[in-house]
């Protein structure tokens, strides 16, 4: 691709922007209020605002490698606490994909230098899963369940933090677990009943 074609397009982006509403730049200017914080995945074909069919100002927005929540991962902690605690989010989306290349990295055995630690977080949940999983002969089947649990467990990971926990005892925040199925196009939800799961998490994990 012609990357001047990029600054065609941007011009041609403003002048759409512009013909709905000539003061559009000027009140995305004025500051943000999302309903939302998306957390997804990197992968090029997953795009966050498209698939959704939302404008900027609408999600605050994280993408990393296989959609993963880590605790120490200070890039992915900031966004959570800053969209939680300064923009006030009452949703944060987990959206992992089928055909995900981080999760099917995680499913075989090779050395992929730095990726090596950033992937065991999808070996992990694979181990606390192992039964069910195991259990799955059709390989194909096996690797779309691993993507549903690895966003199953990306929201316990959120829900372990102190900012979500403050959030939803405060003012009802919910976590919800998506995956787009780029077979079709569709966001399938994973259903996560947020009480339950705040719940048996606290158990736990209650810092709140
Ligand atoms: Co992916």
């Amino acid at each position: 691709m012609d990357l001047q074609q990029v600054f065609k397009n941007n011009e041609l982006w403003i002048q759409e922007k512009l013909a709905i509403d000539p003061n559009y730049f000027e009140e995305l200017a004025k500051g943000q209020s999302p309903e939302f914080l998306y957390i997804g995945c990197s992968d090029s074909r997953v795009t966050a605002e498209d698939l959704m069919g939302i404008q900027p100002g609408q999600a605050f927005i994280h993408r990393n490698i296989a959609n993963l929540v880590n605790n120490v991962d200070l890039s992915v902690m900031t966004v959570l606490n800053y969209a939680v605690r300064h923009l006030k989010v009452n949703h944060i989306v987990v959206c992992g994909h089928y055909n995900c290349g981080g999760v099917k990295a995680a499913m075989t055995p090779k050395d992929l230098g730095i990726l090596n630690p950033w992937l065991r977080n999808i070996r992990d949940v694979y181990r606390l899963h192992k039964d069910e999983l195991n259990a799955i002969t059709d390989e194909e089947k096996r690797y779309e369940r691993l993507v549903e649990l690895n966003v199953q467990e990306q929201c316990v990971n959120l829900i372990k933090t102190a900012a979500v926990q403050e959030a939803y005892h405060q003012r009802g925040l919910l976590v919800h677990g998506w995956v787009f199925d780029i077979h079709t196009g569709r966001l399938i939800d994973l259903g996560i009943d947020m009480a339950k799961k705040m719940e048996w998490v606290e158990e736990i994990y209650k810092i709140v």
